[in-house]
Order: structure tokens, then sequence, then C-alpha cells
């Protein structure tokens, strides 16, 4: 166990994940998928949350909330068996790579929208989701990872949190349509949702097949607003599916911003950062946006 984590860490493929994922994946890449089956691929803290939501009401054609959470259609937590009692079109969410997805998801030609945010934001909603939040395996009343900020923001950018490197994760994800003849995917940027959430929710749709009327859209971008989506899921969902944080933390919706990094990253750690963010920039410059100076 490394210093800091509360639940055993292992590795798969060279990518550091939680055992309970571990073990898992071991049958997810043989799971049933249906042609009609929507993933939603995200690193986590990316706006999984919020794009999930969008996506229902997309395939409901109506601003109406999903009963349950998010992780009632998680890939990797649920059972086949639970997923399988799931209606279709089924929204599956997910932050696994494609290297480890469903195989017939490719053949099927499944719908995939990846959602990318500003990896320093990232880091920052991730350290505070770890240390706040109590995960399958943690010892009774111990947070997930322990350690203070700067420890965690050197496993992030070593890529030794669960899911790996969001560098890993992002090129993976680009990298789709080239290992799957010219796969199509919809990629949705969490700042492009905050600047304008009904061009977001319209692109979707579209990339759905399942236009619907501009008024629509605005409904949909509405009810999922950061205040709106908050209370619905902390006040009016079932909560069967929601997972405990710390008495008084934050919970899933925390703040809703960009560039809450500032308030987090020491200058050397942004410049470190920043020179990381160049190289994978010049590796992958389709795949990146100038985040860092938001
Ligand atoms: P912060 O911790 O920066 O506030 P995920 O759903 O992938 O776990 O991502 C959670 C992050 O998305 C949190 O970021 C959360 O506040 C933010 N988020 C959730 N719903 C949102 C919304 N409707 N609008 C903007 N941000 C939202």
């Amino acid at each position: 166990m490394q210093t800091g984590w509360t639940i055993p860490l292992g590795k798969i493929d060279g990518v550091v994940e939680r055992k309970t994922v571990t073990e898992k994946l071991k049958t997810v890449k043989s799971r049933p998928v249906r042609e009609d089956d929507v993933f939603l691929c995200t690193y986590p803290k990316s706006g999984t949350h919020w794009t999930w939501e969008i996506i229902n009401m997309i395939v409901a054609g109506k601003a109406e909330y999903a009963k349950h959470w998010k992780n009632s259609a998680a890939l990797e937590y649920r059972s086949e068996e639970g997923l399988e009692e799931l209606a279709s079109p089924r929204i599956i969410q997910t932050h696994l790579l494609p290297g480890h997805m469903p195989e017939l998801l490719w053949t099927r030609r499944c719908k995939v929208v990846y959602v990318q945010r500003n990896p320093k934001d990232c880091a920052v909603s991730y350290f505070c989701q770890m240390s706040q939040q109590v995960f399958e395996g943690s010892p009774s009343e111990q947070m997930t990872y322990t350690g203070s900020w700067d420890e965690f923001f050197r496993f992030f950018i070593a890529g030794s949190v669960p899911y790996g490197s969001i560098f890993h994760h992002v090129e993976k994800w680009g990298n789709v349509p080239a290992m799957h003849k010219g796969f199509e995917i919809c990629h949705v940027q969490y700042e492009d949702m905050k600047q304008d959430c009904v061009a977001q929710v319209r692109k979707i749709a579209e990339y759905l097949d399942r236009p619907l009327p501009e008024s629509t859209y605005q409904e949909i971008a509405d009810a999922c607003s950061f205040e709106n989506l908050k209370i619905a899921c902390e006040k009016t969902k079932d909560q069967t599916f929601h997972k405990p944080w710390r008495d008084g933390a934050s919970g899933y919706f925390r703040k809703g911003q960009t560039g809450d990094w500032k308030n987090w990253f020491t200058v050397a750690q942004s410049e470190e950062f920043d020179r990381l963010y160049e190289l994978e920039m010049k590796k992958y410059p389709n795949l990146w946006m100038p985040f860092p100076e938001n």
C-alpha cells in the first residue's frame, strides 16, 4: 500500500487501479454489449455526473432527472447482472481505458462520449474526493486518501492514482479512431460546457442521432446547472447508489468552477505541471487545449 492511501492499490497492464477494480476487470472485457448502449468515458473528476445526466435527458427527450445516481450505471462497479437490469438504451459510465473496455463495444460500434477537463482542476477535484470519501475496501471511517495535497500532487503527476495518468488516459482515448478503424467518438470539454452548455448539449444530441427542439436543449442545460443538479442529486434522487462522504464534506458537487487549481497549486507545482503538459501537447497537439493558463 502506498503512503497516504487506505485502500489496496494494484497495477493492471502497468496502470494503477484499486484492487477491487483490478478484480472486476477480469470479467469486464467479455461483458455483453447492446447495440444501443451509450458509453460515457472520462478520467475521474472531468464532469462525469454532469454529462451523464445530460445524456440521460437527451435520450429521454426531456429535462427529467434519472431516478438514480450515475453509479447505478458504472461499468467497473456494477456487476454484469446489475447492468443487465438497466433498461435500454443504457447510459454506461466508466473511467476505464479503451484497452479494458468490453470488446464487443468496438464491433457493435456503440456511441461513445469522452469528456476532458483541465488536468490541473482534475487533480484538485480528485484530491478533494479521495480525502473526503470512504471507498469500497477502506477500513471503516477512514478516508480513501489521508496524505497532504503536496504528496497527492506527486502521485498525480506520476500517474500513481487510481485510473493512472490523466495524460495516458487522454492519449489512449484519443487514439481509438486509429486503433478501431475510424471509430467515432464525441469529444466534449468541461470548459466548453461551462461556457455554453446548450451548444454542448446540442452537439451530444446530434452525435447520438437524437436531435431535439432548441427549447429542450435549453431546458436540459438549465436542469443540469451546477446548482440545480446538486439539489436534484442530493435531495431528490434515490440514494441507493450514492457512496458516503465525510460528514460536512462537499460531496460530488463541490465548486463546479474552472481554474480552482490556482487556489491549490504552488508556483513551483504549476511550473512543473506546465513543463509536463507542454511535452504531452507536443506529442499529441490535437488532443489537448491550452488549458493551464485558464
Ligand atoms: P469540483 O470538485 O472542481 O467542484 P465527476 O462527476 O467526474 O466526479 O466530476 C466532479 C466535478 O464536476 C466536480 O468538480 C463537480 O463540482 C463538477 N460538476 C458536477 N456537476 C457540475 C455542473 N452541473 N456544472 C459544473 N461542474 C459540475
